[in-house]
C-alpha cells in the first residue's frame, strides 16, 4: 500500500511539475516576442496547415445546416449576389482580370479566389462562412449587418457564377435592370438590417 502511494505521489508531482513546465514555457514565449506577428511575411507552413484544417473541420462541423431557400439560383438572386459581392467582397476576394486591391494584397492569410472555375462554392456552406465570418482572419462576419435573404443571394452569386468572365461580370454587376434603369449599388450602409 505505501509503495502504491508513493509511486502515486510520484507520478503526480512529475505530471503537475511537467504542466507548470509548459505553462511557464509558453508564457515565456507570449512574453519573450520571438513569434513574429507581421502580416508582410508568409505563416510558417505547418502552422498555416493546422489553421486551414481546424477551418475546415469546423466548417463542416457548424456549417451547412441552413436550409437554402427554394428559389436560390433565380436571375434575381444571383444579379443582387453579383453587386454585392462587387461592392463588398472583391476588395478581398477579387474579380475576373482585374488586379486585386491594397487590402486583398495585404491580408494574411490571403482570401481565396472564389470565382475560380475549379471551385466548388457549395452553397449551404459558404452561407455559413459568410454569415459568420472567420476569426483571427480578415473574414468578416456579414451576418451581424445583412440579412439571410442578401447573404443566400451572394453564396448563388458565388455558386452560379464560378469561372465567371470579365465582360459577363461587368455586365452582370454594371447591368441595366429590366424597368430599364441602372441596378442600383449594393454597397452596405452602416446599421443596416440584421437578421
Ligand atoms: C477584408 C477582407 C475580406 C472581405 C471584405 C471578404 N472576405 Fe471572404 N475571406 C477573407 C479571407 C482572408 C478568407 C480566408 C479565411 C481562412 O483562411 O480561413 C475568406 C474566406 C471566405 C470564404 C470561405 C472560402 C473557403 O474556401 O472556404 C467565403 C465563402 C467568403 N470568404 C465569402 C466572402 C463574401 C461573399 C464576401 C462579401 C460579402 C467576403 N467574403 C468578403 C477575406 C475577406
Amino acid at each position: 500500500m505505501r509503495f502504491l502511494h508513493s509511486t502515486l505521489a510520484k507520478i503526480v508531482a512529475t505530471a503537475v511539475g511537467l504542466l507548470v513546465l509548459i505553462g511557464g514555457g509558453a508564457l515565456a514565449f507570449v512574453r519573450s516576442g520571438i513569434y513574429d506577428v507581421s502580416a508582410s511575411s508568409k505563416d510558417n507552413p505547418y502552422l498555416a496547415a493546422a489553421l486551414h484544417a481546424t477551418y475546415e473541420a469546423s466548417l463542416h462541423r457548424h456549417g451547412g445546416r441552413d436550409i437554402a431557400p427554394g428559389d436560390l439560383l433565380s436571375l434575381e438572386n444571383v444579379r443582387a449576389g453579383a453587386r454585392m459581392y462587387d461592392a463588398n467582397c472583391a476588395t478581398c476576394h477579387g474579380a475576373p482580370d482585374s488586379p486585386l486591391s491594397a487590402v486583398g494584397q495585404g491580408i494574411q492569410p490571403a482570401a481565396p479566389s472564389l470565382l475560380a472555375a475549379q471551385r466548388r462554392n457549395k452553397p449551404e456552406l459558404m452561407f455559413w462562412v459568410i454569415k459568420h465570418g472567420v476569426n483571427m482572419t480578415a473574414m468578416p462576419s456579414f451576418g451581424k449587418t445583412q440579412s439571410d435573404q442578401t447573404l443566400w443571394q451572394v453564396a448563388a452569386f458565388i455558386y452560379a457564377e464560378r469561372g465567371v468572365s470579365k465582360e459577363q461580370y461587368d455586365g452582370m454587376v454594371h447591368g441595366v435592370s429590366s424597368s430599364g434603369t441602372a441596378a442600383p449599388s449594393a454597397r452596405i450602409a452602416s446599421g443596416a438590417h440584421a437578421q
